[in-house]
């Protein structure tokens, strides 16, 4: 049985006392299936403001931030550093979401930085790399991947660790996932160019996740929208399990 990450990117929402009852649903199924937890890695990233709870109610299973700063300190409004969100008890850290990279203008150098400084500050990062509609209409998914990629990576140390998640800009909460070919094809090209985890994300659903799932060079998945539910989040992987048995 392959290990996989299960990783909810909760983005923008929740609050407080949803994330209170989240975490009591999601440990209690996860009581009644231990099984589930056989070879899986847990992660949810959550908003800055709810780390500190996140933390305490998910306890054994890891929180993440969904972004990082590139700098250590100073003046810099607004940015939290990579130093902070370890304090936190964070250890994982998605960087170069493609919202950051398109809504907030973040380039690859600067993705290059942040997965660096976390790298640096022992944390590992979650490096998002996709291509848009237009990019791959246009045949370009390969080029792009591997730009986004390059770029990410290297001002790595040799023996960093870290994960790339593939995630096609028009599958992203659009409910329109990529095929398990076509998300395969883009997956093992990446592992061959880093032999890293490698994570697929686009509107991953307890539908779909047996099949991409089940693909040779992918580890799991970046889950937004089905993320927020506890019990959709860990169907997606009882749906892929109930599969390889
Ligand atoms: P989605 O988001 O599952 O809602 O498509 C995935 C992501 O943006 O990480």
């Amino acid at each position: 049985m392959k290990k996989i990450y299960l990783y909810g990117n909760w983005k923008m929402n929740m609050s407080l006392s949803s994330t209170a009852s989240f975490a009591q649903d999601f440990l209690q199924a996860l009581r009644e299936e231990a099984a589930l937890t056989e070879n899986t890695e847990f992660c949810v990233f959550v908003p800055f403001t709810l780390i500190h709870k996140a933390v305490q109610e998910f306890r054994p299973f890891a929180v993440g931030a969904q972004n990082v700063s590139e700098y250590d300190s100073g003046a810099y409004t607004g940015e939290v550093s990579a130093d902070m969100l370890k304090e936190l008890g964070v250890n994982t850290v998605i960087v170069g979401h493609s919202e950051r990279r398109h809504i907030y203008g973040e380039s690859s150098q600067q993705v290059g930085d942040k997965a660096a400084k976390c790298v640096e500050n022992g944390l590992v990062p979650v490096i998002c790399v996709g291509e848009t509609l237009e990019e791959r209409e246009a045949g370009k998914t390969l080029e792009v991947i591997r730009e986004q990629l390059d770029a990410a990576v290297e001002k790595l140390p040799d023996k960093a660790r870290y994960l790339i998640a593939y995630e096609p800009v028009w599958a992203i909460g659009t409910g329109r996932a990529a095929s398990a070919q076509d998300a395969e094809e883009v997956c093992a090209f990446i592992k061959q160019r880093v032999n890293e985890p490698v994570l697929y994300g686009g509107s991953v659903k307890p539908s779909n996740s047996a099949e991409l799932f089940s693909q040779p060079s992918i580890d799991g998945g970046l889950i937004g929208g089905a993320s927020l539910v506890a019990k959709d989040f860990i169907a997606i992987l009882k749906n892929y399990r109930n599969t390889c048995v």
